[in-house]
């Protein structure tokens, strides 16, 4: 993407190297030396008297019949992306483009990239280059998919110190260490839409509870009288006591440590919330718990052929422990895999044996 120059109101001016030429030939001498990557384009070219100073970098070894000078050159300003400024920088130290990610995801001072394949000391250079641009602390380079029944990242510390950040969404704040604990950035819709829920006086169950991915946005924003937040990860479990604190909840969430399917049985419940794409196989367990007329959030992967027809096995499944389902909502959140979708489903559920 071309940078776009504005106007300095207040210019600082530097002493630098210029090739000095006419201005008849300045256009074909400016040509030559952005071939060859000898202009400094953090300064101002200038003109005077019918000639054209071009500020060069520091070291630029010019030859030929160019002549020189010192000259001051006022500071340019861009507008630029990031992501061309990190083209610039990288080309500057010498390294390839190629590849550089042009996306990431950025955790309060952290951010996360997929580098391609590069020896750990390319890696850390490439990831200064990211964390200078994008003025943060801390660089994280994924190596592969989220993993396990703790559905824990697969990332590296390439750059910084690492530990934990502090992020805002939806004006919840999360605190978590992005090499301990996944966040997806493709669930934010999601997480968002519990906002719309109207959970007023009633009492909600989540059984993955994470570091309060869902729990935290229901009780800030959903009105309910209480909501039991289990999570079987004693790291995340840490996690999401600290964020009921700092998002000064407490009154609202009782947080579990433990397996859901065994945590005080006794609670029955409104609403359930199951982020996790085990919820097919715990839905029996969610039934044991809601309440005639409650209603079941939950979270699969489905393939392309099965996207229209996934209710239906939902109700059998449903049907199976005496219930009777009606969806009331089902969305696709993202792409999970080739032909494979995340979905989200909304599930009202009725006592099928009265
Ligand atoms: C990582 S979250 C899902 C991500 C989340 N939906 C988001 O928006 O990013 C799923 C959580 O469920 C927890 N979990 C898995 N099995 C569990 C169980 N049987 N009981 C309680 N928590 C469980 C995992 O440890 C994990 O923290």
């Amino acid at each position: 993407m071309p940078s776009v120059f504005i106007q300095n109101k207040n210019p600082v001016s530097l002493r630098k190297r210029a090739v000095v030429t006419d201005r008849a030939n300045a256009r074909d001498v400016l040509a030559e030396l952005l071939r060859r990557r000898k202009v400094d384009e953090s300064l101002r070219i200038k003109s005077m008297d019918g000639r054209v100073f071009i500020p060069v970098r520091d070291g630029s070894d010019i030859s030929g019949n160019m002549s020189l000078s010192e000259e001051e050159f006022e500071k340019r300003f861009f507008h630029s992306s990031p992501q061309s400024r990190i083209k610039r920088e990288l080309e500057a130290r010498g390294l390839a483009t190629d590849g550089a990610p042009e996306k990431w995801t950025r955790f309060g001072s952290s951010v996360l990239i997929r580098l391609p394949e590069m020896d750990e000391g390319a890696r850390h250079e490439f990831a200064s280059v990211y964390a200078a641009v994008l003025r943060s602390s801390s660089v994280y380079n994924i190596t592969g998919r989220v993993r396990g029944q703790f559905r824990e990242p697969e990332v590296e510390l390439v750059y910084g110190p690492g530990g934990d950040v502090a992020h805002t969404e939806n004006g919840i704040r999360f605190n978590f260490d992005p090499a301990k604990i996944m966040f997806s950035p493709g669930n934010v819709n999601i997480r968002t839409s519990v906002r719309e829920m109207d959970l007023d006086g009633k009492t909600v169950i989540d059984m993955f509870a994470g570091i309060g991915y869902f729990s935290l946005g229901i009780a800030r924003y959903s009105r309910p009288a209480r909501v039991h937040a289990c999570e079987i990860n004693p790291t995340s479990y840490g996690y999401l006591v600290r964020n009921i604190a700092a998002n000064k909840l407490g009154d609202v969430i009782q947080p579990h440590l433990g397996d859901s399917r065994m945590v005080s049985p006794e609670i029955k419940a409104d609403a359930i919330i199951m982020g996790n794409f085990l919820s097919f196989s715990y839905l029996p367990h969610a039934l044991r718990r809601i309440r005639p007329g409650g209603i079941i959030l939950l979270h699969d992967t489905v393939s392309s052929d099965m996207l229209a027809v996934y209710k239906y096995a939902l109700y059998r499944r449903i049907g199976m422990h005496g219930w009777k389902g009606a969806v009331l909502e089902q969305k696709t959140v993202k792409s999970f895999a080739p032909h494979m979708w995340h979905i989200y489903v909304r599930v009202m559920v009725s006592d099928n044996r009265n």
